[in-house]
């Protein structure tokens, strides 16, 4: 099998995701907050771009992902899909928009689809929060799922260490993904929890099952692009891989702009008129 097996599909869609599933095809997802990154991460050949909420950290300087409102989700959304050609868009639902009141969340998911033309959402929680997703599934939006770590709830669990440890946690994270497959979520994130509970979660529901610090037995990867391109500077969790060293590089390159300009070596003639 090709590593770029669906490089060739014009747009990656939910029925195609599930096909990757189905023939043992990893899924490969990143954020994106921007049209600048989200055009090169497209271009590369990603099939999914989360327009994720730690956009609330990462873009913005937060220390959760619960400050970002749904105006600014809508402005980075907006931005990613007018990049991307090939990957399919999920957008974050932000906190405060969707729990506990699901003709809330179906406004929010349609506010989303509409205003940015994204394909997706994505909520995080199980059985709290099924009513919302029956609700936003009822009007056509398909509605990806996040369990385990859910950086929403980060005052409830009070660390951001692996989930579902223990057998009563993990029990309720299964059930809860067997929930989300029933009420009709296309796909579903797993955030830090151990590897042979995310295997056994990817192994029980149909759907893909999508792992961050989730081990490699489940159905694809998702990371932070900033993290993995080492943009971002004291995240370095264990399951992070960073691929490409960018502070350095993009640090190196202001110091040498800054020693041009100060030694009057920029711009030279020929980048004058
Ligand atoms: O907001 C986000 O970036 C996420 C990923 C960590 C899955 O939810």
């Amino acid at each position: 099998m090709s590593v770029h097996q669906s490089s060739n599909i014009k747009r990656i869609t939910t029925h195609i995701l599930q096909e990757m599933k189905n023939r043992g095809e990893k899924i490969s997802m990143l954020t994106a907050y921007d049209f600048s990154m989200a055009g090169i991460v497209d271009a590369a050949g990603i099939d999914i771009i989360l327009v994720g909420d730690s956009a609330s950290n990462v873009m913005a300087g937060h220390e959760t992902t619960l400050p970002i409102t749904m105006d600014q989700m809508i402005y980075h959304a907006t931005s990613v899909v007018r990049a991307v050609k090939r990957a399919f868009v999920v957008v974050d639902i932000p906190f405060g928009s969707y729990q506990g009141n699901s003709s809330e969340a179906l406004r929010s998911a349609i506010r989303i689809m509409k205003e940015s033309g994204a394909h997706a959402v994505k909520v995080e929680g199980g059985s709290e929060i099924k009513e919302s997703i029956t609700r936003i599934l009822s009007a056509g939006v398909p509605v990806m799922g996040h369990l385990g770590l859910t950086p929403q709830s980060i005052y409830k669990f009070g660390t951001y260490t692996v989930r579902a440890k223990e057998e009563e946690e993990a029990n309720k994270l299964i059930a809860d993904a067997k929930i989300l497959e029933e009420a009709g979520c296309f796909a579903i994130v797993l955030e830090k929890i151990p590897a042979k509970l995310a295997k056994q979660v990817a192994e029980t529901v149909s759907i893909p099952v999508i792992g961050i610090g989730a081990g490699g037995d489940v159905d694809g990867q998702v990371l932070v692009v900033h993290d993995m391109l080492g943009i971002t500077q004291e995240f370095k969790p264990r399951f992070l891989r960073q691929y490409a060293d960018l502070r350095t590089t993009m640090t190196e390159a202001v110091q040498n702009y800054i020693t041009d300009v100060k030694a009057k070596n920029f711009p030279n003639e020929s980048e004058s008129y």
